[in-house]
């Protein structure tokens, strides 16, 4: 065979080994499998669920405005005017809780730059109500004793408390054992809502509510213990309930959006089905469907009211049976009685906040 020839093969073959390869590359590529995504999450509601159920839990003879408020009735503007904006390490401790990455080291840097927040909590931690045998002297170890969440829900009440916002018993309680539950509720419903952000929602949900309680009138014959109608003896009284009123104030401080979307609408599911909540708010239905059920199993667990409250759709979009012996799981009850214990002894038997406590 000649030499020309020889070549002419060689280059052939190169270049039938690179059409092979090339094909082989373009197959493999049609076939490969498609990258793994997280499920979405679909708001459904399936054939046997019972469409009469819903019906009747939303036939209600009052419910309060879908839009957005443009005004806030003169006298409660004045009241929130006169508050101070929470400070911004709420938001920023928020976020922090969510990422996976979180450390104690991180958090406790940077809670100490605050000297009168690291007493405030240093003195609570080494309270009676915790009946820590040794002393903690320092947060690194207060947190690594007590948990991120505790150590952040005691954070939040500080710098409430530090623009004049100061809950009663029932308030505290009630804030504290929603934030509870809903971490609880955030973690095992795995529907991909972070527990940081279910720990802010439950300690300020009803923000406006403590405010409306400490600066403006109260009726004659004090609230109804039925939540919605609460809310439309408010609209009534104010022209404006509290968990709108907390929105707006949400937004004035600067809270990112979705929290302050939650807030506002925190109520809706008492009034709406999920379809059409989440129609209305796609962006934090998972959010609001496990605060809701929080505030209401926080509110059983408190004897102010029993039973679901809301339809069933909200407890199966979470993944839980619609009972609240579901929601109120052996597992987290022994820290909701630790929380209620807390605020029976911090608050004392009148139910307004101790003068100074904590403060000293
Ligand atoms: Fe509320
Ligand atoms: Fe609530």
């Amino acid at each position: 065979m000649e030499t020309g020839q020889t070549v002419w093969i060689i280059i052939y073959v190169i270049i039938g080994l690179a059409a092979v390869s090339a094909l082989v590359k373009i197959l493999s590529k049609k076939t490969a499998p498609p990258r793994k995504k997280a499920p979405a999450q679909y708001v459904s509601i399936s054939a046997q669920d019972n469409l009469d159920t819903f019906a009747t839990v939303y036939d209600l003879g009052w419910k309060p405005k879908k839009e957005l408020l443009t005004g806030i009735p003169p006298e409660v503007e004045k009241v929130i005017n006169s508050i101070d904006s929470i400070s911004p390490l709420i938001t920023d401790l928020s976020a922090r809780l969510n990422d996976p990455d979180i450390n104690p080291k991180d958090i406790s840097r940077l809670i100490i730059t605050d000297q009168g927040l690291t007493s405030f909590i240093l003195k609570r931690v080494n309270s009676p109500y915790y009946g820590l045998v040794q002393k903690v002297d320092n947060i690194f170890n207060a947190i690594v004793i007590l948990g991120y969440n505790e150590i952040y829900r005691i954070v939040m009440e500080e710098r409430a408390s530090r623009i004049g916002i100061k809950p009663s018993r029932e308030e505290w309680i009630h804030a504290n054992l929603t934030s509870t539950i809903a971490a609880y509720l955030a973690g095992a419903s795995r529907i991909g809502v972070p527990g940081g952000t279910m720990v802010t929602l439950g300690m300020l949900h009803d923000i406006a509510r403590t405010i409306m309680l400490q600066s403006l009138p109260q009726p004659e014959n004090g609230f109804s213990h039925d939540p919605r109608e609460r809310l439309r003896q408010e609209t009534e009284l104010y022209g404006i309930d509290h968990a709108t009123l907390g929105g707006i104030l949400a937004r004035r401080w600067q809270m990112p959006e979705r929290l302050s979307n939650a807030i506002g609408r925190h109520h809706w599911p008492m009034f709406w089905p999920l379809r059409e909540v989440a129609q209305a708010s796609p962006d934090v239905i998972k959010e609001l469907a496990i605060l809701s059920i929080s505030d209401i199993a926080a509110k059983n667990f408190s004897q102010d009211i029993t039973g679901t409250y809301i339809g069933d759709d909200y407890y199966r979009f979470i993944k839980k049976q619609p009972k609240i012996e579901s929601i109120l799981m052996p597992e987290i009850t022994r820290d909701l009685k630790r929380i209620r214990h807390i605020g029976e002894v911090k608050h004392g038997e009148s139910g307004a906040p101790r003068e100074g406590s904590d403060r000293e």
